[in-house]
């Protein structure tokens, strides 16, 4: 028997292109692994109605961890109209795999490393090192939401806020309410992530990203969470910063930060701000770990106009693969991946078109994999 079990989910569109590199680069490094496909994505939508089929999630079950590479999503209509005939009309809705992945695994923290690679003619500066953890299952993306809004939901919020007096006059079709959803556990759980990485990796401050002085409830509780968290870390500094002003600061003096730590739509969105700074989606990667499983990825989608072409930069696909053998305690192997793909940036031979070069996915991955 292999010493994991690793389920490899292409997905749709380059996310086949991607996950073909990552195999190249998987056999050289040869991990004491059983590697099992499993379906995700717009054709299993489609055929079967479902885009995370039932035996993909028991598939998962029996896994230590999965590669995700990308898919496809369309908006509510599209997505009923491209069903096949025999499951139109039987009340199915599309929901994003990926963020039902992260919800029925408790996939909490999401940690995308953002760190500059000498050599890469996209960087905004060369001295960028950020690692982001978003909090990935609860705050706006919780999913409580109301529209219409129903009375009995209206009338207890105007009990509880006076917030609400202000809205007392708007028709239950004209409002929609979107709610912020933070548990104090939750917040602990994500801060203290953040905080074990910055003491293991070294980095002298955790910046809490959130806006306490306007959203009281949901942000105050994480900023009295992280202040009681960062006693137990004397080392590390605490820093509290608004997001507004945060959006500013990364794009004035971004190699001032380390760990960043954040709600889920402010992480979301400070997140794709710094991977914009690295060189953006060809680089971008992200953890979704939870306890005991973990789901790793390339943050970008499945780029159709490139699907098939083996266009797309597999860099990003290639850094989710070192963050999995970080996970699985494999420092070494992830260790030297990391230099490898380094080592080809640096050189700038092969390089695919973003970053003005001709090579394709699977050559950029087996120039990588020939530095292993
Ligand atoms: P996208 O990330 O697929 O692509 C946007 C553009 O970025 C591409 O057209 C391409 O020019 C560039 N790009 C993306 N990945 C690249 C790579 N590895 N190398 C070089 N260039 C790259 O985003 P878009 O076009 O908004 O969405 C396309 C589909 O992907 C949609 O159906 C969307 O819902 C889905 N999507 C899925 C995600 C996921 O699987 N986690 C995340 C984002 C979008
Ligand atoms: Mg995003």
């Amino acid at each position: 028997m292999s010493k994991y079990r690793i389920a490899l989910m292409p997905g749709d569109g380059i996310g086949k292109d991607v996950m073909e590199a990552a195999q190249i680069v998987l056999d050289k490094i040869a991990l004491d692994a059983e590697y099992i496909s499993a379906d995700i994505g717009w054709e299993f939508w489609c055929r079967e109605g479902d885009a995370l089929p039932q035996r993909t999630i028991e598939t998962l079950q029996t896994c230590d961890c999965a590669l995700f590479a990308a898919i496809t999503s369309k908006p509510k209509e599209e997505a009923e109209a491209e069903l096949i005939p025999e499951l139109q009309g039987k009340g199915l809705t599309y929901r994003s795999p990926i963020v039902r992945l992260r919800q029925m695994f408790d996939l909490y923290t999401n940690l995308r490393p953002c760190k500059a690679f000498k050599g890469n003619p996209l960087n905004f500066r060369d001295d960028i090192d950020l690692v982001v953890f978003r909090e990935n299952t609860q705050g706006l993306y919780a999913g409580v939401e109301f529209h219409p809004l129903p009375d009995e939901v209206r009338s207890i919020l105007e009990q509880h806020s006076k917030g609400m007096s202000a809205f007392s006059d708007v028709p239950a079709d004209e409002i929609a309410i979107s709610c912020r959803v933070f548990t104090r556990s939750g917040c602990q759980r994500i801060i203290r992530a953040a905080f074990e990485y910055a003491r293991t990796h070294g980095y002298p401050t955790v910046t809490l990203v959130e806006k306490p002085n306007v959203i009281r409830e949901t942000s105050g509780m994480m900023v009295r969470e992280a202040r009681e968290i960062a006693a137990e870390y004397p080392e590390i500094t605490l820093w509290e910063t608004n997001v507004d002003a945060m959006a500013m600061w990364l794009v004035k003096n971004p190699q001032n930060y380390g760990v960043l730590v954040s709600s889920n739509m402010f992480g979301d969105i400070i997140s794709d701000l710094a991977a914009q700074l690295v060189g953006g989606l060809g680089f971008a990667s992200s953890g979704n770990l939870g306890d005991r499983f973990a789901v790793f990825e390339p943050t970008h989608g499945s780029a159709p106009k490139y699907a098939g072409l083996y266009k797309a930069n597999p860099t990003a696909m290639l850094l989710a693969v070192k963050l999995m053998l970080d996970w699985l305690g494999e420092m070494e192997l992830g260790k030297a991946l990391h230099q490898a793909i380094a080592d080809v940036i640096m050189e700038g031979k092969v390089r695919t078109y973003d970053l003005g070069g001709e090579n394709s996915t699977l050559e950029v991955a087996q120039a990588v994999a020939d530095r292993l």
